[in-house]
């Protein structure tokens, strides 16, 4: 039996690795324009991370990791995404008593056991951004402006950035009272795993995707409107910041997010995937999240996009830039002595920053060619014994066939200016 990837993995084949470095690019050049510098950290953790940062009652906690034991004992996981960790890196490192804001960016594959439908994967990959030390809703104006752009800089202008506040631990504690007396009411209605969350967190009944559960929640308290002075006063100038910021947005009083460490602003951007809306950028802001991990009190806000999500929403929307040609040129060689030169070419070639291939494989001139045109390649150069003789080279447009000879030390100008055009 042949062995596949995974379920739920993805391979990336040349002809679509350029795609994911053209996003990634775009997005390292958006965060530095904000400001923001690039952090790494470790593909796996220490599972307490995500069970104290994320949440233990959330899905991802509770169903979605992929946790083992080491061979030492130990309890890790592969990180279902990367706020955790890079609060985690925040405290170990000290940051604490450097300048505030620091501003961090990640390009990550993050890992949860879900569904395979509807744009989920099982590894799949996130642009993030975290922000520490400034609890003023200037940076959360910021934070999803630097998103907002990013998605504006590619082209993508059918996006919608839903924005809401789920309150501080404060205010929240009455509205998950409320909430609860609600869904108590309701119950008979949950599903098993809901009737679970009614006691230990009912706000995770909110994003439930049984259908009978959305029902209930659909009519349910809103966190909005049991938000505290100072939460609401943060929220409305969070508002005012964004007209600021000329980000679009809209008030969406049902994201509640399915991450356990969110307090005040939250937001989703979604955009059509397939004629359904789907969510290519969460975050919202975590002022207890550090603390919680055993830091001081900062806060802390950001957002994560999911790279598979927007690759497929630019496919679609024919935003993705053509295929750049590689190799550039081929070198053909016809025995031991042009094999020699055309080291030596190749080396110039490349030292001017052209992609060449030279023959590998000993074939038959008429083969290399065939092989040459297959590949893509612009020019070929044929070098045998008399034109190493004469310090000439011929140069194949393998378009039009049509042939030049050029004296080798001529050879990169030559070809620098007819790949420009
Ligand atoms: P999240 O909403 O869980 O938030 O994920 C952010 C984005 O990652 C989603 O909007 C989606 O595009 C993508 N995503 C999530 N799960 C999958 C999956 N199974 N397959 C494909 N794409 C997926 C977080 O991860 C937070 N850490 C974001 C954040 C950063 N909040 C504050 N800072």
């Amino acid at each position: 039996m042949k062995i596949q990837a995974p379920k739920g993995t993805k391979d990336v084949l040349p002809e679509e690795s350029y795609m994911w470095q053209y996003v990634e690019n775009k997005f390292r050049e958006v965060c530095k324009l904000y400001g923001y510098q690039e952090v790494r950290f470790p593909t796996f953790e220490y599972t307490e991370l995500f069970q104290r940062g994320v949440g233990e009652t959330t899905d991802i906690v509770q169903k979605e990791m992929y946790t083992f034991l080491d061979k030492g004992g130990r309890s890790i996981t592969l990180r279902p995404e990367g706020t955790a960790s890079t609060a985690r890196l925040f405290i170990e490192h000290g940051f604490a008593s450097r300048p505030m804001p620091q501003r961090f960016y990640y390009i990550i594959s993050a890992f949860r056991y879900e569904n395979t439908q509807g744009g989920r994967f099982r590894e799949f990959h996130q642009f993030g951004i975290e922000n520490f030390g400034s609890s003023s809703p200037v940076t959360d104006a910021e934070v999803i402006s630097l998103a907002y752009n990013f998605f504006t800089s590619i082209g993508l202008d059918n996006i919608t950035v839903n924005i809401n506040s789920i309150g501080c631990p404060a205010c929240r504690r009455e509205y998950v009272k409320n909430l609860k007396e609600y869904f108590l009411v309701n119950s008979q209605k949950l599903c098993h795993t809901c009737h679970q969350r009614l006691d230990k967190n009912p706000m995770r009944i909110l994003d439930c995707k049984e259908e009978g559960c959305k029902l209930i929640a659909k009519d349910a308290p809103k966190p909005i409107d049991y938000l505290c002075d100072d939460c609401k006063s943060h929220f409305e100038s969070v508002k005012t910041y964004l007209d600021s910021a000329k980000v679009l947005y809209k008030v969406d009083p049902f994201i509640v997010r399915g991450l356990d460490y969110y307090t005040k602003t939250v937001f989703e951007i979604v955009a059509p995937v397939s004629d359904k809306d789907l969510a290519i950028c969460g975050g919202g802001r975590y002022d207890n999240l550090i603390e919680q991990i055993g830091g001081n009190s900062i806060p802390g806000i950001g957002f994560a996009i999911g790279v598979e999500r927007l690759l497929m929403l630019l496919e679609q929307n024919g935003l993705l830039p053509a295929r750049p040609q590689v190799p550039q040129v081929f070198v053909a060689t016809v025995g031991e002595n042009s094999l020699k030169k055309a080291f030596e070419i190749a080396r110039m070639l490349r030292f001017e920053g052209i992609s060449t291939v030279i023959e590998e494989m000993g074939r038959s001139l008429k083969s290399q060619m065939k092989y040459a045109d297959k590949i893509g390649c612009q020019f070929s150069i044929i070098i045998g014994d008399d034109e190493i003789a004469k310090g000439v080279c011929k140069i194949r447009n393998m378009m039009t066939s049509s042939e030049e000879i050029v004296e080798i030390e001529n050879v990169c100008q030559y070809l620098k200016e007819k790949l420009q055009k």
